[in-house]
């Protein structure tokens, strides 16, 4: 059977990603959880791990440097990568929010002011509801720009809820459910077809 590359989302939830595929029957020898190391081998070298950072997964698989990544919605939303979504895998939950102080008002006559690490996704959500925004772009700690009038709103990602409220700030829209998802080289899908089919049908019998 074709060899493949599996890409890995690094961060929050490579855990997650590690076990499912060892759950079926996937392990890399050098893989343990101090290693730097980025680059791993299964048993009979037929399948190669790396690691990315999760908004690079849908890049390195839209290149075919990665015949299949395991990676957040949000990244994939947010890279509009050319890549086969194919499989939810259930974990990684949370969901996208415009957030902000108690009170601030959406409806306003001025562009809203929007800090966010995902542009396209404020844009796109903004643009479907024929509001015009301002964006800021940031690469981490958005809560902050409301608090310190960097921005009227953000636009992130909410799990538990806790940097919201430890922030003082609210949901005051939600704009759609995230989890991590299986995606696939739009030409491997059909070069190394029977690798991948059977690697997502593995998947598919462990998913919990
Ligand atoms: C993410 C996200 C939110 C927070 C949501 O930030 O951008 O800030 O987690 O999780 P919660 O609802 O459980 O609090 P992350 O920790 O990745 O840091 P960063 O935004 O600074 O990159
Ligand atoms: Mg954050």
């Amino acid at each position: 059977m074709a060899a493949f590359t599996i890409a890995v989302a690094k961060g929050r939830t490579a855990d997650q990603s590690i076990l499912l595929l060892d759950s079926m029957g996937i392990t890399f020898q050098q893989l343990t959880s101090s290693s730097r190391k980025l680059i791993f081998y299964n048993s009979d070298e037929t399948i190669t791990l790396i690691f990315v950072k999760g908004v690079d997964v849908p890049t390195y698989v839209e290149k075919g440097a990665a015949d299949l990544g395991i990676v957040g919605k949000d990244n994939i939303l947010e890279s509009q990568a050319e890549i086969y979504e194919v499989l939810d895998l259930k974990f990684g939950k949370c969901k996208f929010a415009v957030a902000g102080k108690p009170g601030q008002v959406l409806d306003t006559m001025q562009p809203l002011i929007i800090a966010t690490k995902y542009p396209t996704i404020a844009r796109n959500y903004f643009s479907r509801k024929g509001k015009s925004i301002d964006i800021v772009k940031l690469n981490g700690s958005v809560e902050l720009a409301p608090l310190i009038g960097l921005a009227d709103v953000i636009v992130d990602i909410v799990e538990t809820g806790n940097t919201l409220r430890e922030n003082g700030l609210i949901i005051l829209e939600e704009v759609e459910p995230i989890s991590t998802r299986l995606i696939v080289n739009k030409a491997s899908f059909a070069l190394k077809s029977q690798a991948i089919h059977s690697f997502i049908q593995e998947v598919q019998k462990n998913l919990v």
